[in-house]
């Protein structure tokens, strides 16, 4: 069935959204970004162009391909241009009343009654979203990672109501069309990976907060004695310390676990607007 899926749209052209469309571009596929203006879809189009560039200059991409994967892309500010979509992923703002109006909206725009819709989101259940539309057996989480270009990983989240072929037709798509590399979780809030990773980041924050060390130190102890890529806190700032705190608010929601619950120092960093790396600042700085 994944054969079919070759006009794909992707609702918010943020890092996410932008990474997801771009994987799909250098796949091959007609791809829509839908932004919520012209203005923005523009900046969409200029954060795959900058990647896609990236991938040139560490000659992970040919630039004739870099090319064709740009021309592949249309940016829009409309959603009625997502009609003739095979399959949609929603990857705006982790909130559940934005992404629900998405669902709902697109369900009535995508006229194709066998169109899959899905959601990357991180923590928000999959089957409020399926709910808001009347196609809940073709509503599924494909939950990407950060830098999609770069990281292998889609977690595929069924729902109570997503049918058998939608998970066969988005696991299809995500390993052979994407050339990803999925595992399956239930509906529940963090699916595998942030039921792990949000605990841990947020231990780093309360570490940084109490003053036991360092937001350096806490970086270096982690990159350096365990050999991850990068630290807590350079990792916080790279998903959004707004999306983090977004992920453990519902994480906490759903378990009412204290591990889940969000450090005021991060609430506090996200009502000051220092939010990471696309801000310029969070635990660190950027420029
Ligand atoms: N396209 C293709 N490849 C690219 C690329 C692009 N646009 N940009 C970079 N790359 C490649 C590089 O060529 C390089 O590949 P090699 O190692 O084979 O040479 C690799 O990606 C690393 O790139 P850089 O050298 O430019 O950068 P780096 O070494 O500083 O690594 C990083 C940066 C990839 C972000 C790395 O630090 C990393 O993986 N960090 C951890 C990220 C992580 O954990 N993300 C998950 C966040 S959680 C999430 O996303 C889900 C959620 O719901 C919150």
């Amino acid at each position: 069935m994944s054969a079919a899926i070759t006009r794909v749209g992707v609702v918010g052209g943020g890092r996410m959204g932008a990474g997801i469309a771009e994987v799909c571009a250098r796949a091959g596929l007609d791809t829509i970004v839908c932004e919520a203006d012209r203005a923005a879809a523009d900046r969409a189009r200029e954060r795959v162009a900058v990647s896609l560039e990236r991938a040139v200059q560490r000659g992970k991409l040919d630039r004739l391909s870099a090319e064709d994967a740009l021309g592949r892309l249309t940016f829009t500010g409309s959603l009625d241009d997502l009609a003739d979509r095979r399959l949609v992923v929603e990857a705006v703002v982790e909130d559940a009343a934005a992404k629900t109006e998405v669902f709902t909206a697109l369900d009535k725009i995508v006229e194709d009654p066998e169109a899959i819709l899905a959601t990357n989101t991180s923590a928000i259940p999959v089957m409020r979203l399926g709910m808001a539309t009347q196609r809940a057996d073709r509503v599924l989480g494909l939950h990407f990672f950060n830098p999609v270009p770069v990281l292998p990983l889609v977690e595929v989240v069924t729902s109570l109501h997503t049918s058998a072929e939608t998970l066969t037709a988005a696991e299809e798509f995500a390993t052979t069309v994407l050339g990803k590399t999925v595992v399956r979780s239930r509906d529940r809030a963090g699916f595998v990976v942030n039921a792990l990773l949000i605990p841990y980041l947020l231990s780093a924050i309360r570490m940084a907060e109490s003053g036991f060390a360092t937001a350096a130190d806490v970086d270096a102890g982690m990159e350096l004695g365990c050999a991850h890529p990068m630290g807590p806190l350079k990792l916080a700032d790279l998903i959004g310390l707004d999306t983090v705190a977004s992920i453990a608010a519902s994480l906490y929601d759903e378990f009412k676990e204290p591990l889940y619950a969000p450090p005021p120092l991060l609430l506090r960093m996200v009502e000051a607007g220092l939010l990471g790396r696309k801000a310029g600042r969070g635990f660190h700085t950027y420029d």
